[in-house]
């Protein structure tokens, strides 16, 4: 976690670009942010961040968004499944809105221009300031393997991601702050060492409340507590009903005490945006029974749209290579032309 100075000035700055992005700037800013592709998109993502993305690209922000397969082996073992994974968050990304015409959509593996930033950015990193990342350390713990490498160095390889299309913009839970703040740095490092190459970098906070797991834990697909995207309404349904509450017959909202019951009355009001108080004293002794029916029609009724859309991507993946392609093809081009730029400061031109 950031200091609370350190925060407050991050949001601060947050809250300032959100106002001169509704001030009609948006054309000043460029949009990097990504997801792992270790599984599929759920509600977690929806709410957190993809509904940010889709209202950042309408607005007309250059918005890009890197699935980061080489962060996949930053803590596991294994690519099985990658190539899967990848194909389906494409599909998750267009049923959520997200317009390949508006928003650029590439791996890393298939852009080595961004990746060769890596051997300079390494470089105005000490080994001190890498070992100190908290976020690094607690994904580390988290994660019950030991710290590779990879692990230690990704903040820097997000710094890749960030600044080879020049990005200024990343919206950004709390905490993942400290990973903008390590980009920033390199960029600040680049320009005073090379000359001016790279913009400013800041966080853009989110002011979406987080959405927890059916269990009331963070959710997470290795909890079995979140509802993907790309899930049936049977299943959505069957995973709702198994999640657990408590005794109390008595429906209120009281998220310390009865995280159950509390997760999916959020849950429900998040997707009818209604206040979850509220709909507790609707239920009131309705019971579980009718809190999980209610979430189940709430979840379902809300997602149908993007699920049927998605459906009709599933069906045609030729498409879907299309977009990845021709996302990476423009990605190689922008990332050529950073690295000929980042050659020319240093010198290394022959
Ligand atoms: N670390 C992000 C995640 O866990 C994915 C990511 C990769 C990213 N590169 C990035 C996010 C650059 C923001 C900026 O999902």
């Amino acid at each position: 976690m950031p200091n609370e100075g350190s925060y407050e000035a991050a949001l601060r700055r947050s809250n300032q670009i959100q106002d001169d992005i509704a001030a009609g700037n948006a054309s000043k800013y460029t949009m990097l942010t990504g997801d792992r592709p270790t599984g599929r998109l759920h509600l977690g993502h929806y709410f957190g961040t993809l509904v940010e993305r889709v209202r950042l690209q309408d607005l007309g922000i250059k918005t890009n968004i890197i699935i980061a397969d080489y962060q996949v082996i930053t803590d596991r073992d294994t690519t099985e499944h990658i190539q899967d994974n990848v194909y389906n968050m494409v599909m998750d990304y267009l049923a959520c809105g997200i317009d390949p015409a508006k928003t650029m959509i590439f791996t890393h593996s298939a852009v080595p221009a961004e990746n060769q930033l890596m051997l300079p950015f390494l470089s105005l990193v000490s080994e001190a300031e890498l070992q100190r990342n908290p976020t690094v350390k607690a994904e580390m713990e988290a994660s019950g393997h030991s710290l590779t490498g990879l692990l230690l160095t990704y903040p820097v390889h997000q710094a890749c991601d960030i600044l080879f299309c020049k990005g200024n913009i990343v919206p950004v839970g709390r905490d993942q702050l400290p990973h903008i703040e390590v980009t920033a740095k390199i960029a600040r490092r680049f320009n005073e060492r090379y000359g001016k190459v790279f913009p400013d970098v800041a966080g853009l906070l989110t002011s979406t409340p987080l959405i927890p797991g059916l269990d009331g834990r963070k959710m997470s697909k290795s909890y079995g507590n979140a509802i993907s995207i790309s899930m049936t309404e049977q299943e959505t349904a069957k995973l709702i009903k198994k999640s657990r509450t408590d005794s109390e017959r008595f429906i209120t909202f009281d998220p310390d005490n009865r995280p159950g019951v509390s997760a999916l009355l959020t849950t429900a009001g998040i997707c009818l945006d209604r206040d979850p108080i509220e709909l507790a004293a609707e239920i009131g002794n309705g019971g579980a029974g009718q809190l999980k029916k209610m979430v189940t029609e709430a979840v379902n009724g809300y997602f149908a749209p993007i699920r049927e859309r998605r459906h009709e991507l599933e069906g045609d993946l030729d498409y879907i290579k299309d977009v990845l392609h021709d996302g990476n093809r423009r990605a190689n081009e922008i990332a050529e032309k950073t690295l000929a730029e980042v050659r020319e400061a240093m010198g290394m031109v022959y």
